[in-house]
């Protein structure tokens, strides 16, 4: 079994199905711009909530967004479609967490689902006090589970190799 041990505390890892969330929305009027398509923002939050959700199911905390990146909108989605958030945790480093978010629309009157959005968000898991803590490994079964928390690993080295180079070049962490 894969565990994190820091400060004498094991946790024992868990599948990524206990992370697994779907939330369904509709498209309104207010939701939409002069397109009769959704803002993107409005997207947006749904993904933060939805990955919210995820991440504070893996690691039964309170959890805060750090970053969102890789956000792709692959197709727009049209007013009355019905949408689906599906997040879930793909790799458990120490105190942060990687989560991957997938939304599809459905068209109501024919049930045809279109991929529109994908994201990738990193979460942190507090204390009571407010500092990050630690979490449960992720445990992948299936090879899609596993493929997934590899390519997690390498966004990891990659966001973290990115900020040392900005840092190297005497950029902030927010220019
Ligand atoms: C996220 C936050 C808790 C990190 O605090 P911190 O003091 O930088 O913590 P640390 O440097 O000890 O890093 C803790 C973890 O967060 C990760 N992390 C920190 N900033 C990150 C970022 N921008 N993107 C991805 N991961 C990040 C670190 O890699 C580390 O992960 P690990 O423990 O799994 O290796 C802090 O920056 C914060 O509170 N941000 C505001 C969060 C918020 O309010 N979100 C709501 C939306 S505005």
């Amino acid at each position: 079994m894969t565990t994190h041990s820091t400060s004498g505390k094991t946790l024992a890892g868990k599948n990524p199905k206990n992370s697994s969330v779907t939330m369904t929305e509709i498209v309104l009027p207010s939701h939409t711009n002069s397109l009769g398509t959704i803002f993107g923002g409005r997207v947006m939050a749904w993904i933060d909530i939805a990955a919210a959700i995820s991440a504070g199911k893996h690691a039964r905390r309170v959890v805060v967004t750090a970053s969102l990146d890789a956000l792709h909108f692959v197709a727009p989605i049209k007013l009355g479609h019905v949408v689906h958030i599906k997040a879930t945790v793909n790799f458990a480093a120490r105190t942060s967490m990687e989560v991957g978010v997938r939304v599809e629309s459905e068209n109501p009157l024919t049930g045809e689902l279109t991929h529109t959005a994908k994201a990738y968000l990193t979460f942190v898991a507090l204390d009571d006090h407010g500092r990050p803590t630690q979490v449960a490994p992720v445990i992948p079964e299936t090879p899609e589970e596993k493929r997934r928390l590899e390519q997690a690993k390498i966004r990891r080295e990659a966001r973290i190799k990115l900020a040392d180079d900005l840092k190297k070049q005497g950029a902030q962490s927010v220019d």
